[in-house]
């Protein structure tokens, strides 16, 4: 019996993850084999529970073992999924957070909200605990596309407890400031308002914690990116060359700082602003596509009644296009916090 299980661990590490480019078993990514009969069961810890390759392992497994373990003529594959933790992250920040990711563009009104948030609920729907901060302080605008936008977080002791809508836990200074009155600050009060974002809410442990951040190059992502261990930013364009060229000095910006650029996404394309921008962009800088989300009048619609289209209408090609793009983010920064460790560690899985 013992023998079979190794025969089968054997085969099984033939099978390459396609991302991390490396074998499943030496990622630790395979647990609990068991032997019944002429079935291997085990369970497979993938780096995301917003995985889209599950298909891939299933096929790769069988032809791995099946073939070639004599005795075995069928898999019983269970799933888990750990998100790897930003090394980072760790020590920097007394807060459980696996990762941090920034979603900015150069230009105003690219859709870096309306992507955050779909992104995070995206991500919540798959099974991730995930958080995400409005760090557009002066013009908070997701408590509206959460549909809460006369939310007030209750406080518990020092710390504010997150409003939470479609498995996502928000905070915003929208939750904290009258509709009706600016908020007026200067640089450095915006710092210390994204940094009590980050310190002083009662988060619980997150896998991912998404940043929505207001346009261009400004004081809040440079201080952001400056005094927050990031995992990587997202830079959202619209198709048009004029915003492409803004994306480009956004995603430079971040590339200076020593963020890793996740990747760029094209937002509102179509007719009207056209197609292809933000893939030329990544294609020619050596970034990654993160996906293309069309203009779509539902999508603005989702944002203005606070339901978001990847949960309202998921089977659209907007809901479809954001649900894409998170699986694509996700194992993007499974990616980079594994790279960013010295050797792939199997304890950052395991
Ligand atoms: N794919 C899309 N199709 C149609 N409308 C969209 C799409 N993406 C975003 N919008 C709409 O465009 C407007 C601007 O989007 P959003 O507020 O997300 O941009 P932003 O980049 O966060 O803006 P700001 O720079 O002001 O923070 C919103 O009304 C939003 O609903
Ligand atoms: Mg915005």
């Amino acid at each position: 019996m013992t023998d079979l299980k190794s025969q089968v661990m054997a085969a099984l590490s033939s099978v390459i993850e396609p991302e991390l480019h490396r074998d499943i078993v030496s990622l630790n990514m395979v647990r609990d084999l068991e032997i019944e009969g002429n079935t291997a069961k085990f369970t497979i810890v993938l780096t995301t529970p917003a995985c889209p390759l599950k298909h891939v392992f299933v096929r790769e497994c069988n032809k791995a073992v099946i073939d070639h373990v004599p005795g075995i003529e069928k898999l019983d594959i269970s799933w888990d999924s750990q998100v790897p933790t930003d090394r980072k992250i760790q020590g920097r920040l007394d807060v459980p957070m696996r990762s941090i990711i920034a979603v900015a563009s150069g230009k105003g009104g690219v859709g870096k909200s309306t992507v955050a948030m779909n992104l995070a609920v995206a991500l919540a729907e798959a099974g991730a605990q995930v958080g995400l901060i409005d760090a557009d302080i002066l013009n908070p605008n997701i408590p509206m596309m959460a549909g809460i936008g006369n939310g007030r977080p209750r406080v518990n002791g020092e710390k504010m407890i997150p409003l939470e809508a479609y498995g996502v836990k928000l905070i915003s200074t929208g939750f904290l400031m009258d509709p009706e009155k600016p908020l007026i600050m200067r640089g450095p009060m915006l710092h210390s308002a994204i940094r009590q974002f980050f310190i002083d809410v009662d988060w619980g442990a997150l896998d991912y914690m998404i940043v929505d951040l207001p346009p261009g190059t400004g004081d809040a992502p440079l201080s952001l990116a400056q005094s927050f261990p990031l995992t990587g930013a997202i830079i959202v364009t619209q198709p048009q060359e004029v915003a492409v060229s803004d994306a480009l000095r956004g995603a430079a910006m971040f590339e200076a700082l020593n963020v890793p650029v996740l990747g760029i996404v094209e937002n509102m394309a179509g007719d009207f602003f056209g197609e292809g921008g933000g893939e030329r962009l990544a294609t020619e800088r050596g970034w990654e596509f993160l996906g293309r989300v069309p203009l779509d009048a539902e999508v603005r619609k989702g944002g203005d009644f606070g339901r978001p289209i990847v949960a309202n209408m998921p089977d659209t090609p907007a809901g479809k296009a954001f649900h894409a793009l998170s699986q694509k983010v996700a194992a993007r920064a499974s990616v980079v916090m594994l790279q960013a460790a010295d050797v792939i560690p199997l304890s950052v899985i395991g």
